[in-house]
């Protein structure tokens, strides 16, 4: 035995990823570095995950997100959430950007606006978050700080089906990572990141298997 093994685990435990002989027709939203678009594009392009990512929706004309997409060659639209009035507005007008695509499925990775009713209902069980700790401990959008300043000593990231309460809803992935005592808000997002862009894909997979079995191919 070894007692000072100090891992990564990614929970459940997925030996062979979902296919799909009919890619996952998937839309993304984000609002800032847009790693997580960015792996779950490579997971799709390296043929890991069969998905397709048709569409990047971003709310912050300033974010790194979009510079991802021109250099994806992904469609981009910005939509920015300070010239709406209400959430449900937005989301309206997000509707209507997001419904000629046809799509099984929305990722919100790294989308930083709480999400209503408006949107959640017209994608039913359909609309998957990425969030940076172990659920349900740490919601909102400080989880990192959050977890240093606790001293807990295993944090995490976790994917899930998005509900309207926020960081809610069924759990799909989970990874737990250590947190050492050395670690600032940046070393320990820097090792999160990490996990998130293997989770991601996976969740993503999950989700799609069951998305397929409700409906059929
Ligand atoms: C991720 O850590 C995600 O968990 C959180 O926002 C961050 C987005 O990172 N919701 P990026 O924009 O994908 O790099």
């Amino acid at each position: 035995m070894n007692y000072t093994e100090n891992k990564c685990l990614i929970s459940p435990h997925i030996d062979r990823i979902p296919r799909f002989s009919k890619p996952l027709k998937l839309g993304v939203l984000a609002s800032g570095k847009g790693s997580n678009f960015k792996a779950l594009v490579a997971a799709s392009r390296n043929s890991y995950l069969d998905a397709d990512i048709s569409l990047l929706v971003v709310n912050n004309p300033e974010c790194e997100a979009i510079r991802r997409a021109e250099e994806l060659n992904i469609s981009c639209t910005c939509l920015d959430h300070r010239n709406f009035s209400s959430r449900e507005l937005y989301e309206i007008e997000l509707l209507k950007i997001l419904k000629p695509f046809a799509l099984e499925g929305l990722v919100m990775a790294g989308w930083m606006r709480i999400v209503t009713s408006t949107l959640i209902e017209e994608y039913p069980n359909r609309i998957i978050n990425i969030h940076p700790s172990l659920l349900p401990s740490f919601k909102g959008a400080h989880s990192i700080n959050q977890a240093i300043r606790a001293g807990v000593k295993i944090t995490g990231c976790t994917v899930h089906l998005v509900r309207a309460d926020i960081d809610s809803g069924p759990i799909l992935i989970q990874a737990s990572i250590p947190i050492l005592e050395t670690d600032t808000k940046k070393s320990l997002l820097a090792r999160i990141q990490v996990e998130e862009h293997k989770i991601l894909p996976l969740g993503v997979a999950i989700a799609g298997k069951y998305w397929r079995e409700l409906r059929v191919e």
